[in-house]
């Protein structure tokens, strides 16, 4: 089965809680749960997993080379200036693996500061604005690709 890694960066633990005018309502387990069922759908083995840790996001991309698994990547504010995380999220689309970076808001139509990603150029695509609907339109985009 084609394994995919979701991984969610920092204040994604706080889903539900955080600003949920921008958002939404659902918390980070509404989101495994809503992967999960998506994923079943679509015939994928899927793991979800957040951290507020840098350094843990880059040795999770690591661990998906060496598994040759795709990825879903919601960097959360490391994606406006983490240039550590862009070389190891390099490093998956290197290996011929799909990365997705997914965004629940649309980070365009936000503060200028969100309009730079440094990730975007070593993606395969980018998903996002799309609340929770944005991770599905990955998972749908990995199971196109694989
Ligand atoms: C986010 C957008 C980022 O700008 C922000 O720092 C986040 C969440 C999103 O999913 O919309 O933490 O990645």
């Amino acid at each position: 089965m084609t394994r995919v890694l979701v991984l969610n960066g920092p204040n994604l633990g706080r889903l539900g809680v955080r600003e949920p005018e921008v958002y939404g309502s659902a918390t980070h387990a509404d989101l495994v749960d809503a992967v999960a069922r998506w994923a079943a759908d679509l015939g994928l083995d899927v793991d979800v997993r957040q951290t507020d840790d840098e350094a843990v996001l880059i040795g999770w991309l690591h661990e998906a080379v060496d598994a040759a698994a795709h990825v879903a990547l919601n960097p959360a504010a490391f994606t406006h200036y983490s240039y550590a995380l862009r070389d190891a999220a390099a490093q998956v689309t290197h290996a011929g693996l799909v990365l997705v970076e997914v965004h629940l808001s649309n980070p365009y139509a936000r503060e200028a500061f969100r309009h730079v990603s440094v990730i975007g150029p070593v993606a395969t695509g980018t998903v996002a604005g799309f609340g929770l609907e944005s991770y599905r339109l990955a998972l749908e985009a990995i199971a196109a690709r694989r």
